[in-house]
């Protein structure tokens, strides 16, 4: 494909999910890192991708928290000082104005980082919890804490038991009401969206399949290809930042 027919190609996908997205009644979006790439956070796979410098099963699993506390909350820190650093990109800030323009919204996200929120969505099921939440070990009890740096890690509870970041790890299950939310969102969806994850990480992922088999038209935005890619209504290569702003332009339709 040339340069001209590559144009003429991305404008009937935009034309096409713009009146889809007009015509929704129920609109679901599943999200994960590539939404939060152009504001800056690394995502989790692919090229500078976190899990290729890091290692999952020592910072990301409730074993490895097991061993070193410590290092877990350090990483967390971390994590917590380059987000807290970071700004809601226009393809955030895009789904939050869908949100105001569609009868029935729901935004189920895979990433921790808040952008969502800060962008002005409102109906956000995060199923894999938050990076701004810190849970007691023991107790269970949530607080929020929005220190870009904690002093002292790890940090405790005030019944005296070691607090853990407020975020589901590898071999934990989702958060149950959030994920069943999820699930009736997405069963309910006309219109569903999957946008920057590569959707290999379960049961989210799963929601792609489920979205496609209750009867919604299915559209990927991704700069990649990925494992739904041939699952999807509409696969758009394209960057989230780019996309979900050309859906908002008045088009007439
Ligand atoms: P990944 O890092 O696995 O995938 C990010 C996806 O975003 C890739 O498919 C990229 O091609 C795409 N991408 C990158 N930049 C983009 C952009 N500007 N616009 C659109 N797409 C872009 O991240 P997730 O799929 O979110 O879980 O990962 C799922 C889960 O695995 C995370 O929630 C996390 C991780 O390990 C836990 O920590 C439990």
């Amino acid at each position: 494909m040339d340069l001209l027919q590559a144009n003429r190609a991305n404008a009937v996908t935009e034309t096409t999910v713009a009146k889809w997205l007009k015509a929704a009644k129920s609109v679901a979006v599943l999200t994960g890192a590539g939404i939060s790439a152009e504001s800056g956070i690394p995502t989790f796979r692919g090229p500078g991708g976190v899990w290729k410098t890091y290692r999952a099963e020592e910072l990301a699993t409730p074993q490895g928290f097991a061993r070193d506390s410590k290092l877990v909350w350090e990483w967390y820190d971390w994590r917590r000082s380059v987000i807290a650093e970071a700004q809601p990109n226009a393809g955030h800030l895009a789904l939050a104005e869908i949100e105001r323009r569609v009868p029935g919204f729901t935004l189920v996200t895979q990433n921790v980082d808040g952008l969502h929120d800060r962008a002005g969505s409102r109906n956000i099921l995060r199923v894999h919890g938050d990076i701004w939440t810190v849970r007691c070990t023991v107790c269970d009890r949530e607080r929020r804490d929005l220190r870009p740096r904690i002093e002292s890690l790890p940090p405790f509870c005030s019944c005296g038991a070691m607090e853990r970041p407020g975020v589901v790890w590898f071999g934990e299950g989702l958060p149950e009401d959030v994920w069943e939310r999820a699930v009736v969102a997405t069963k309910a969806a006309d219109l569903f969206f999957v946008i920057g994850t590569s959707a290999v990480v379960h049961p989210a992922a799963g929601l792609v399949h489920l979205a496609k088999a209750s009867g919604a038209k299915v559209v990927e935005i991704n700069v990649d290809k990925t494992p739904v890619s041939a699952t999807v209504d509409i696969s758009w290569r394209a960057s989230a930042a780019e996309a979900l702003p050309a859906l908002l332009v008045d088009r007439g339709l």
